[in-house]
């Protein structure tokens, strides 16, 4: 009888994709929930075939040059993989797999959270409670921006940026968006493309960031960019921090430019910079976006499917990333 293909998981999943692993492969785990150190990772990747990794690996050249020969697929559990250095994987004829599709309805979900956070000063609210400092019923207390009537731009409508948007239009936003290339018109429907980003963000009382990390992304918000806004925006991220120039957005929410923002993923996180705490105007949340049991579940399962499809069937992968 062949060997089954053996598997190294690097983060504990959800229990149902814990089991479907253990049935389909011979499979390793560190212990503990991690992440580890990269280095006791790739020694523990010895004689294993496939990796199942989530974006605490950092897969760089060095990383993935140090793999053991025998490992041919990392299947990542997330559609990003900007922290998989891809072509570095192509080069050694790993595959690499993401998950799209499966979160994109739980991440446009958070994404209304966060417009509704940074719109409805939800961080002072919540502070009001946890600090025993509610007073009086006010008439002009926390005073928050209604999301009806005002204009959402949405940089990448892609399958999450779509979903954004049709949660928008029930709360009767007007949808402008920005990407390489204009969207096919079932997803455009009534939204107004902007070949230019320049105006997309002059157009944007909210803006939302629904664009992977890649080289022509990173910094993309930053002093010139936020200056564009209308004055009294509100930006929300929910794709990855490394889109946003910390020092220019911080500058524009303490100097009142912009109104508020709502992010749930930073540069560097799990450490943030500490500015960001002390404003009341940003509403924070760790990175959360797809964070449901139903839909880390279907993530794990898609990885697992991808695992299954290049060790245990054709060999050809059902997600790969390019
Ligand atoms: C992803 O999948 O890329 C998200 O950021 C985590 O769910």
């Amino acid at each position: 009888m062949s060997r089954s293909a053996t598997v190294l998981i690097a983060r504990p999943l959800p229990a149902a994709c814990e089991a479907r692993l253990d049935a389909l492969f011979s499979t390793r785990r560190p212990p503990g929930d991690g992440p580890h150190p990269l280095p006791e990772l790739l020694a523990r990747a010895e004689g294993c075939d496939g990796l199942l990794v989530t974006l605490t690996e950092k897969l760089d050249r060095a990383a993935l040059a140090a793999l053991p020969a025998g490992v041919r697929v990392i299947a990542t559990m997330s559609v990003g993989f900007d922290h998989i250095d891809v072509e570095a994987a192509r080069t050694r004829g790993i595959a690499v797999t993401n998950t799209p599709g499966v979160l994109t309805e739980a991440t446009a979900d958070l994404t209304l959270l966060l417009m509704l956070g940074a719109a409805r000063r939800a961080k002072e609210a919540a502070a009001l409670i946890a600090e025993d400092r509610w007073g009086p019923w006010s008439p002009t207390g926390l005073l928050g921006l209604d999301l009806g009537g005002r204009r959402l731009g949405i940089l990448g409508l892609g399958r999450i940026g779509a979903a954004v948007a049709r949660r928008a239009r029930a709360f009767g936003m007007e949808i402008h968006y920005h990407g390489r290339r204009r969207a096919p018109p079932e997803i455009e429907a009534d939204a107004r493309y902007h070949p230019r980003l320049e105006d997309l963000l002059a157009v944007s009382d909210v803006l939302s960031l629904n664009a992977a990390s890649t080289d022509a992304t990173r910094g993309i918000i930053n002093a010139r960019t936020l200056a564009l806004l209308p004055k009294g925006a509100i930006l929300v991220n929910s794709a990855r921090g490394d889109l946003v120039d910390d020092d220019a957005l911080i500058e524009a929410l303490q100097g009142g430019r912009l109104f508020a923002a709502g992010l749930d993923v930073f540069r560097g996180e799990p450490r943030i910079d500490a500015r960001y705490r002390e404003l009341p105007n940003v509403y924070a949340l760790p990175h959360i976006g797809s964070a449901t049991l139903e839909t880390r579940t279907a993530m794990g399962m898609c990885a697992i499917d991808n695992l299954d499809a290049v060790l245990n069937r054709d060999g050809i992968a059902l997600n790969p990333v390019t």
